[in-house]
Parts: C-alpha cells; structure tokens; sequence
C-alpha cells in the first residue's frame, strides 16, 4: 500500500509540501518493508524515523501558524499531540514498552482529547500481521489526519511562506535515527 504524492494534497508549494512528501516517502518505506522476524529491528527503526521526523514537522508547522496568528492553532496543537502519541503506541504495540514517549514535547501536552486508542496489535510472533495493522493505521494517520487537516492552512499559506523560507526540508535533514 503505497501512497502517492497528489497536487490535492498541496498546501504551500514550498516547505510543508516538501516535509509531507519526505513524511509520505518514509511511511512508504515502511508499507514496502519485508515483514519477517528477522526484519523487526529495521521496521521499528523505521517508525523511529517517522517519529523524529514528524515531531521536528509538527514544530514548524506550529512556529508558522504563531507567525500568521492562524485561527484553528489550538485545535490542530492538540491534534498534532494525539497523532503522535498515536505514532508512540503503535510502535509500543510492534516492539512492547522499550522507551517513555518525549516528555518535552511542545506538539504533545496532556491538555488535548484523549487520542483514539493503538490498532490492536497481532498476535506475538505474527510479524506479517501486525506490519499490515500498523501499514493500514499509518495510511490513515499521514492521509486522514495530517494532510487533510492542513489542508485548512492553505488560505495562510502566502503569509507562511516567506517565514518558511529558512527552515531546512526534512529531506536535507539527517536526524540520529538515519
Ligand atoms: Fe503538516
């Protein structure tokens, strides 16, 4: 299952588009990733990546909506946290408990909604399974949420983008998870 880089999904035509599409490409990885045992480690290596990747997104796109005094910041604040303590339970549920979530992360306060629950996770040892599971919950988690969510962004997206201008794409990032 993999995802594919529309124009409907285009919010700026600059920064944030770009950081989608690296976003996209990553959760892509993972879709084509072999399910097996032996290829555990390199999955959740992958949700890793997602995670630090996402989180240095979320920032950004939040220090932008400041800057244009965008009207929904509340909301999509607490949407960005519940998306990633989504993200942090499903790789708890594909590796169990290996480590506490960020504890000063700007994007996930405990203000917000309580987040939708983990996919259930398969049965220990059934490694295709599981990758499916979190392959499906991953489409719907970049498609559903993020992307149509900031689609709302689009009409501030002129009074972003000069602002945008020297922030680094994700794709010229190199985090320590690479
Ligand atoms: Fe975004």
């Amino acid at each position: 299952m993999q995802i594919h880089w529309r124009e409907e999904m285009a919010i700026d035509g600059g920064l944030i588009d770009g950081d989608h599409k690296h976003l996209i490409s990553i959760m892509n990885e993972f879709c084509a990733a072999s399910p097996t045992e032996d290829s555990r480690d390199r999955l959740l290596g992958i949700l890793d990546r997602l995670n630090v990747y996402t989180t240095i997104h979320f920032r950004r796109e939040e220090q932008l909506q400041r800057a244009v005094h965008y009207p929904y910041i509340d909301a999509h604040h607490h949407e960005h946290g519940d998306l990633l303590r989504e993200l942090y339970s499903i790789h708890e549920g594909l590796a169990g408990p290996v480590a506490a979530p960020p504890a000063e992360d700007a994007a996930a306060d405990d203000d917000g909604p309580t987040p939708a629950p983990p996919p259930p996770m398969a049965e220990a040892g059934s490694i295709v399974e599981a990758h499916r599971t979190v392959a499906e919950f991953l489409h719907h988690w970049l498609i559903d949420h993020i992307i149509k969510s900031d689609l709302r962004m689009k009409p501030f997206a002129k009074r972003m983008a000069p602002l945008s201008q020297g922030m680094q794409p994700l794709k010229q990032m190199r985090a320590w998870v690479d």
